[in-house]
């Protein structure tokens, strides 16, 4: 699919906060692809579509769960895990994209996981920082991923927070989310750089 395209496909479908969202995670993705020699390609693409299926019915997007064979913990989830995974089923079977990084950024964007492709980590941290987004400590964030030369660390503020804040309002946390923050604790000394 064409960039011009996949803006289009979005602006159609989303609410203009959120197609003016996902055009900022786009740029952000690019840009972070410029700095740490990621496929600024691929990040654009994929920043674009992310949030397909954000306001997608909650039943189909289960129906999609099950009949794809995806991982049946997301039934015990809301849209805000499941649309990441479900854009990137209905991407590949209907819109014919088939480039595995793009597909892994779209599925993991809200929850990341371990081992994340470059594409992967770009769109994730795209979608934290962007110009837009106004999270308490963002800034900070923005001063890691930008200034500070490592996505891990930057990939590891983010889960730590986002992990910190789901537990703060008694909501459950996806097991990828976990896998994350474990994998990319640069604390820990297992933990290498890539
Ligand atoms: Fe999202
Ligand atoms: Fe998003």
């Amino acid at each position: 699919m064409k960039i011009d395209n996949a803006v289009e496909l979005v602006k159609e479908k989303l609410p203009e906060k959120r197609f003016i969202h996902s055009m900022n995670v786009a740029k952000t993705a690019v840009k972070l692809a410029e700095i740490y020699d990621g496929d600024a390609q691929k990040a654009e693409i994929a920043g674009v579509l992310h949030d397909y299926c954000k306001y997608d019915d909650l039943g189909t997007m289960y129906q999609i769960v099950t009949q794809n064979g995806l991982d049946s913990d997301l039934l015990s989830y809301g849209s805000e895990i499941l649309h990441g995974p479900v854009a990137a089923v209905i991407m590949n079977k209907e819109y014919g994209i088939n480039d595995e990084e793009v597909l892994l950024a779209i599925k993991n964007h809200t929850t990341g996981r371990a081992q994340m492709t470059k594409t992967e980590k770009l769109v994730f941290i795209a979608d934290y920082i962007e110009p837009g987004r106004q999270t308490p400590g963002v800034e900070e964030i923005r001063d890691l991923a930008y200034n500070q030369g490592s996505l891990d660390k930057t990939i590891y503020e983010i889960s730590k927070r986002t992990v910190l804040h789901l537990i703060s309002k008694d909501i459950n946390v996806y097991d990828a989310t976990i896998a994350c923050l474990n994998y990319y604790n640069y604390s820990d000394e297992r933990i290498k750089d890539d």
